[in-house]
């Protein structure tokens, strides 16, 4: 454990659930934020922002509810420089063992023109909204957004302000992947010179992806004096998303020797983290990507393999154990019995109730008797599905029968449960994915964009299971779908349908006016 008051402690502050989670199709349920908190608590994370809890019922639910159940780190809730919202996040927050309220407007001209404030109404809106915040919660974090296009001087300004009316933490975001790592740095340490009472305060950093800079960014911000870094599983995050938190907590780890910081993250526990955010998400890890990818730690070429098996440094500069990662995630076939299922399933950071272990039991064996070899990737598969279909959906599908060959058009004979009767459609269509999905429309129509479509398989072979995520449109309402199976035809319309009962709870329970 480190020190979280030493000088070289960076705080490291997680905006999987709120930032993360507002980018288009990365929709998560009550439970499932309930269960990403619960990850990032374990992982030693010291500040979760857990939502924007005047966003909707739904965000305010799940911060409070993560403030409820949250052991150790600061539980922060997101509010706009209004009354109404400071309010309301603190009604979230306060349930926390350490609560805590940020409070952001926008400061760059284009920011200030949308309200139409002018830089002296501004600075007054952030005096007054600072000081109500402070006066719920004595942890205040106060962000001007759009910081890294805003002019020195007024960025110095309504930073002072803030400070003086009580915020304990100044965060500088990048809000569009605009800056550059040394033009970061050199804000930063300007900042902390010019800007009055900075010394009483911690600096954070908030970078967006866009340019694929942020980890860079981030790490060149702590060089030049922050000690907060906000970041998200696997980068996850409006656009091109935001500072991957495995990226940066691992290259300060490795890199130590010029990066000479710590954090309170048990890396060991990374890659579960990573997967399930990938899960519930519906946002799959590039398999190049830093850390995470599927072959961050893979080694195919001839000569990297024969430095690896003389010397694993020849090519490795982490452990996949530092990451959590197993050498092998071969585990299970049809013979393996309920307990080894439970004791894998529990090293993969999932705790089962008896009933849903039987359930899980079934399908496990199911999938055994068709793939020879179940992975630790099928295990997590088919947990994500057993979660998604939860058994209370309102459509379900039943029965899926596809004609398929050389000669168009192929055809679904589709029969699904809808509020518990079944129906049954048959459709023809240019492939046989799009006959199913013609089908499920005829069953349950509807006036959602299909916005994507994608097949992965979860591991090599053609028995493979295929992940099939699907994400929908309506009427600015967006809702992913993921599902597995060998048959990639039967995983695409049940990730079809568990997109479409995501959009029918995100539509019943968004509240109006506020998209987040
Ligand atoms: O990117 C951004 O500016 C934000 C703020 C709300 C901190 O997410
Ligand atoms: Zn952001």
């Amino acid at each position: 454990m480190t020190d979280p008051q030493s000088q070289d402690h960076v705080r490291i502050f997680d905006t999987t659930l709120r930032d993360g989670e507002q980018s288009p199709g990365a929709t998560m349920t009550h439970e499932e934020k309930l269960e990403i908190a619960g990850l990032l608590d374990q992982m030693g994370v010291d500040i979760i922002e857990a939502g924007f809890p005047i966003a909707s019922e739904g965000d305010f639910n799940a911060v409070t509810g993560i403030a409820r159940q949250t052991e150790n780190a600061v539980i922060c809730g997101l509010a706009r420089a209004r009354p109404e919202d400071i309010d309301r996040c603190w009604e979230a927050v306060q349930h926390a063992r350490h609560p805590r309220i940020h409070t952001f407007i926008g400061t760059s001209p284009l920011h200030r023109a949308i309200p139409g404030l002018s830089r002296d109404q501004m600075a007054a809106r952030i005096d007054e909204t600072v000081t109500r915040a402070r006066n719920l919660c004595d942890d205040v974090q106060w962000s001007p957004m759009d910081a890294t296009r805003t002019e020195f001087d007024y960025l110095c300004r309504v930073i002072g302000i803030a400070i003086s009316a009580g915020a304990t933490t100044i965060n500088i975001p990048d809000t569009v992947g605009y800056t550059a790592p040394r033009e970061s740095a050199d804000l930063i340490r300007r900042l902390i010179r010019d800007v009055p009472g900075a010394g009483r305060v911690t600096f954070a950093t908030h970078c967006h992806n866009d340019l694929g800079m942020a980890t860079a960014n981030a790490l060149a911000a702590v060089e030049a004096g922050v000690r907060q870094i906000e970041c998200t599983i696997n980068g996850l995050g409006e656009r091109a998303g935001n500072t991957a938190l495995e990226e940066v907590v691992m290259a300060m780890k490795v890199r130590n020797d010029i990066m000479p910081y710590r954090t309170g993250i048990d890396t060991t526990k990374i890659m579960n983290i990573s997967r399930r955010v990938a899960a519930v998400s519906g946002f799959t890890v590039q398999n190049n990507k830093a850390i995470v990818g599927r072959n961050a730690f893979a080694h195919e070429s001839g000569i990297h393999q024969d430095g690896m098996l003389k010397n694993a440094e020849t090519f490795e500069i982490m452990r996949p154990e530092d990451v959590g990662l197993s050498e092998t995630s071969l585990v299970m076939g049809k013979h393996s019995g309920r307990a080894a299922l439970k004791a894998r399933l529990g090293n993969l950071g999932y705790a089962l109730s008896d009933n849903e272990l039987q359930d899980l039991f079934y399908r496990f064996k199911a999938l055994a008797d068709r793939k020879k070899e179940v992975y630790d990737e099928d295990l997590i598969a088919l947990m994500r599905d057993s979660s998604a279909d939860g058994g209370h959906e309102r459509f379900q599908v039943k029965l899926l029968r596809v004609v398929c060959g050389t000669e168009a058009p192929q055809s679904a004979d589709l029969t699904m449960t809808i509020d518990g009767e079944d129906h049954q459609a048959t459709a023809q269509g240019d492939g046989p994915v799009d006959a199913t999905f013609r089908a499920i429309k005829a069953l349950c129509p509807h006036t959602a964009r299909l916005a994507l479509y994608q097949v992965h398989a979860v591991t090599e072979g053609t028995d493979a299971q295929a992940t099939v995520s699907v994400r929908m449109e309506d009427d600015g309402y967006i809702a992913t779908g993921q599902s597995s199976d060998t048959d990639t035809v039967v995983a695409s319309a049940r990730a079809y349908v568990n997109a479409l009962n995501r959009l029918a709870v995100r539509r019943q329970k968004a509240a109006p006016g506020l998209a987040g």
